[in-house]
């Protein structure tokens, strides 16, 4: 019986007369929602503690030669919040501070001006050293990136440090010692005194050379990053070893900086992930890398793992460049669907135009997926005719203006919400991706958001549960739904 069946399939699926859309398995138009599993879980991320000393990140059993452990911020910090509707509304500022960042440095890049050139007279400036490298000084409140950490270790022997994984920029860098100005963090401060590896970097070197802001003194290199929300590093450009499990890299461009002012509450530094020449992965000559996200309230652990390839059943989408910066990873998106049905969203609304703005990036440290403000009302909209049988919220919730009141339903039927990539392919998200709870109370609000910039940005709650594959050898972006 079931030989016939296979039999079946297969002269069906290989007849030429049959058109391709119908042979290609129809995807579900809804999916459900688990309300009581995503209710209990907020309840959940108050009452965990932190894990403090967590071992650097123990190699999990994998193809990759390189791998390791990522952690939600709340797995390794805990909260302060006793409601989950301020733990939201927290992350939200954090996520619109982000988005304001990476939509500044683009800006910035594609008119051609360099971040460090923008300098309030108003504010102080950095000194450092006998010359001065200028950075604008702001309040510690100011937070950004890094929702996800990973444990790494720096130097010979290593010292074992957290740093947030950062898809949006390249330059390496740890709080190190001398601090001028180093914020709080959880490990000692990396002191490059206790290192045999620790070497300063030439001004003439490639490495120097390919800085966005580099200074020379007494012929060593010197660096300065500013993420556009007022967060910085400044310090010495040097090379040393980082260990990743049991596998370590010799040589790697990492900044050491004394003056580190924003974003990186607890984290020792950061590891970028973005696709310039000075980016963790591309001094790896990584041909890939791919990271699984866990729910941001999970406390279990994924990883992000470099040179293995993704399963036969990803679903690939291109993975374009922007001549104007070369540090983000846009997708080749070419719609979205709701509940089965094409948005009318024009191609231009995610295309790269030749001025460099425009287009829709992946990016691991962005919350809530930015779509320009007529691409996110036709699919809110679309959302909205699909769930008008669920009671709404009238209220906006900071980023969200479409809210339900879910109270009372341990799950609910909802629209499917899928990308749609040339060549016909397709992914359609887990409802959890997008109907997302704000409160312990059963407040479930649509998890997209309007930009008025140009750029649109898949973010990780989008993300969440998929593996994600960035291909930089045969530019594309895999996407693996899977339970990381
Ligand atoms: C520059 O190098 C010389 C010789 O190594 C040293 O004496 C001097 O202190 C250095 N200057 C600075 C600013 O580091
Ligand atoms: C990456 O390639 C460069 C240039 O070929 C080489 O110098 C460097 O050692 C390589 N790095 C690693 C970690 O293999
Ligand atoms: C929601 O808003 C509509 C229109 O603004 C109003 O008529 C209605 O009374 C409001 N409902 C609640 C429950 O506040």
């Amino acid at each position: 019986m079931q030989l016939y069946v296979i039999f079946f399939i297969l002269l069906f699926t290989s007849s030429p007369l049959v058109s391709s859309s119908r042979i290609l398995p129809k995807k579900p138009k809804t999916a459900v929602l688990d309300v009581a599993a995503a209710i209990a879980q907020t309840k959940h991320v108050l009452s965990s503690s932190p894990k403090t000393a967590l071992p650097a990140n123990h190699q999990q059993k994998t193809d990759s030669p390189f791998s390791m452990q990522l952690h939600t911020r709340t797995s390794i910090q805990g909260t302060t919040h006793t409601d989950y509707r301020s733990l939201t509304l927290a992350r939200l500022e954090r996520d619109s501070a982000r988005v304001r960042s990476l939509t500044t440095r683009l800006d910035l890049a594609v008119n051609g001006i360099a971040t460090s050139d923008l300098k309030p007279l108003d504010e102080a400036v950095v000194e450092f050293g006998a010359e001065s490298i200028q950075g604008p000084i702001v309040s510690g409140t100011s937070q950004g990136s890094g929702e996800y950490f990973s444990r790494v270790g720096i130097g010979t022997p290593p010292s074992d440090v957290y740093v947030v994984l950062d898809t949006g920029s390249d330059v390496n860098w740890v709080q190190c010692a001398p601090c001028a100005d180093c914020y709080q963090q959880a490990d000692p401060i990396f002191d490059p005194a206790s290192s045999s590896s620790f070497t300063p970097l030439n001004c003439k070197t490639k490495q120097c050379m390919s800085l966005d802001v580099s200074e020379c003194r007494n012929d060593t290199c010197l660096y300065e990053v500013s993420y556009g929300d007022g967060s910085y590093t400044v310090g010495d450009f040097v090379t040393e070893s980082i260990t990743l499990g049991s596998a370590s890299v010799d040589n790697v461009a990492v900044g050491c900086g004394h003056t580190n002012e924003g974003l990186f509450i607890g984290a020792a530094g950061l590891l970028g992930l973005g696709g310039g020449s000075l980016s963790f992965p591309a001094q790896l000559n990584a041909t890939s890398f791919s990271y699984c996200l866990v729910d941001r309230d999970s406390d279990s652990a994924s990883t992000l793992e470099f040179d293995s390839a993704p399963p036969p059943n990803a679903v690939t989408a291109p993975l374009l460049r922007n001549h104007e910066m070369d540090t983000f990873y846009y997708l080749g998106l070419s719609g979205m669907s709701v509940g089965g049905e094409l948005l009318s969203i024009p191609d231009s609304a995610f295309r790269i135009d030749e001025s460099g703005n425009g287009g829709i990036i992946v990016d691991s440290g962005t919350a809530v997926t930015r779509l320009q403000t007529e691409a996110y009302h036709s699919l809110r909209d679309a959302f909205v005719r699909g769930t008008r049988g669920l009671p709404s919220v009238n209220s906006s919730i900071s980023l969200f203006d479409t809210c339900y009141d879910l109270s009372g339903k341990s799950s609910v039927e909802v629209p499917t919400v899928s990308f749609h990539f040339p060549g016909g392919k397709e992914l359609s998200l887990p409802a959890k991706n997008y109907l997302i709870p704000v409160d312990s109370d059963g407040t479930f609000c649509f998890a997209f958001a309007s930009t008025a910039s140009s750029l649109s940005i898949i973010g990780n709650v989008q993300q969440q549960g998929i593996r994600v594959g960035f291909n930089l050898a045969d530019s594309s972006i895999a996407f693996v739904p899977s339970t990381c």
